[in-house]
């Protein structure tokens, strides 16, 4: 595995494989990797012949008073998976590499970033869309693998492409889940014991509210009830948003039809916690 931290050197290492008609998988990261991560490293392994890691906590999508300072990391163990489950190249930029000069440019993805993730974070998916773009140009033509663990970012990515024309494939792939159902995320290190058990109501609620979809039910209204109902009975769980959209557009729907996405938002502890699902499918994708 190659590692570069300078955006010069991997230009060069890139230049040198498009020249032989390589095709590159790039797999955008915040680092701590864990099984959702690497899942993408994976895919893009199997669909491209080099695999491009990058690990960048990036500022740019973090509010005063977030998790910035604090936000887990362990590059020697990322280096390690990385190396262990194929990555050819992995780029880990510091703040100076990637932004040397004070940055003036924002991408503003407007209407898909007015709810959810974004009326709780409004200035986050300028931050994620400013340095996905970057992180793009710096790549190159690539398949970019996403994970709809972070559906609004996924659309929001994926609506910027089609918009600016970059020369990127995005490609969402599945929710990575512990056997109890919680998404895998780098912020459930942040929970504790009981926060660690009473976030399992994120998962379970979007399955009790699939599984009741799937019996019938249609009413958008009625599923947030149930949603609102299942995680007021965990008193470590703090809900943010429940939401019934239509899973490209991002708009709200009233009735559930084939295609709806389910999305929650919720605080458990010092930890801000997101998961979905596609309202007819209900929960998939366990970890081993
Ligand atoms: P981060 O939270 O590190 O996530 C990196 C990628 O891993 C994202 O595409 C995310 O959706 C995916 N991912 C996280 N948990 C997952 C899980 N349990 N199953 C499947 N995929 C999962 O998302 C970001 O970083 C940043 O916003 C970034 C896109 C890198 C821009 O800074």
């Amino acid at each position: 595995m190659k590692l570069f931290s300078q955006v010069a050197d991997l230009h060069e290492c890139l230049d040198g494989l498009r020249a032989q008609k390589k095709s590159v998988g790039l797999v955008p990261t915040m680092g701590y990797l864990h099984e959702g991560h690497l899942s993408l490293v994976e895919r893009s392994n199997e669909e491209n012949d080099v695999t491009v890691t990058t690990i960048f906590v990036n500022p740019l999508q973090f509010a005063e008073g977030e998790d910035l300072a604090s936000y887990p990391s362990d590059l020697q163990s990322d280096t390690e998976l990385c190396e262990k489950i194929g990555s050819d190249v992995l780029f880990i930029p510091s703040l100076q590499d990637m932004y040397p000069e004070p940055i003036l440019t924002s991408v503003q993805v407007d209407d898909f970033t007015k709810r959810m993730e974004g009326e709780s974070r409004p200035t986050h998916f300028a931050g994620v869309a400013t340095v996905v773009a970057k992180l793009f140009n710096i790549t190159g033509p690539c398949n970019a693998y996403f994970g709809e663990k972070d559906w609004q970012q996924l659309q929001v990515i994926t609506k910027m492409v089609r918009d600016l024309s970059f020369r990127v494939c995005v490609i969402g792939c599945p929710i990575i889940r512990h056997r109890d159902g919680l998404a895998l995320s780098s912020r459930n290190a942040y929970l504790t014991t009981d926060e660690r058990q009473s976030a399992t109501v994120l998962s379970r609620s979007l399955q009790k509210a699939s599984d009741l979809i799937r019996a019938g039910e249609t009413s958008s209204v009625d599923i947030q009830k149930l949603i609102e109902r299942e995680v007021a009975s965990e008193p470590l769980v703090e809900l943010d948003y429940v939401e019934t959209v239509d899973g490209s557009s991002l708009i709200p729907v009233d009735e559930i039809v084939p295609g709806t996405r389910i999305l929650i938002a919720a605080a458990v502890g010092k930890a801000r916690l997101i998961d979905n699902i596609d309202a007819f499918t209900g929960i998939t994708g366990f970890s081993s």
